[in-house]
């Protein structure tokens, strides 16, 4: 699949927000780009801690970082995901409930690595097929 207008751009954000991660115990750094509706890109990294099961994913930090500019669900209509790393990575299970209560189940996920520059756009709604979102509780 190719990239379309604005995801490159998409993926140099994540690629550079990748550098601030903090990853000292998996080495293991990623980045997030996320285009708000709005035009604004918003980004995340992995935050490791030494008591290790507190690490929050570069995704979860992108979408709080993205609430706290104001974002609401499905204001999320593109996300890009940087590793380095073997193929370009999928977010974890945890990571895709989360993007899924923000994004559209169209909106285009970039996976990209940056060891071998391999691009993968996919949709949400790939990643998470019949995702339990906001709109399975009617009476909230
Ligand atoms: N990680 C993410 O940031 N996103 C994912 O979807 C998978 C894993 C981070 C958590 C940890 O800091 C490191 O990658 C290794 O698991």
């Amino acid at each position: 699949m190719k990239l379309r207008p604005g995801e490159a751009a998409l993926v140099a954000a994540a690629r550079e927000a990748r550098r601030l991660a903090y990853a000292p115990y998996s080495r293991f750094k990623v980045g997030v780009a996320l285009l708000l509706n709005d035009g604004r890109v918003i980004t995340g990294v992995n935050v490791e801690n030494c008591s290790y099961g507190l690490t929050v994913c570069a995704e979860r930090n992108a979408i709080a970082a993205a609430v706290s500019a104001g974002a609401k669900p499905g204001d999320v209509l593109a996300v890009a995901i940087v590793t380095k790393a073997t193929a370009a990575t999928s977010p974890c299970g945890a990571c895709r409930q989360v993007l899924a209560e923000f994004c559209r189940p169209t909106t285009r996920i970039v996976l990209h690595n940056v060891a071998d520059g391999a691009t993968a756009p996919v949709t949400l709604a790939s990643l998470l097929p019949r995702a339990f979102t906001p709109d399975n509780m009617p009476d909230r």
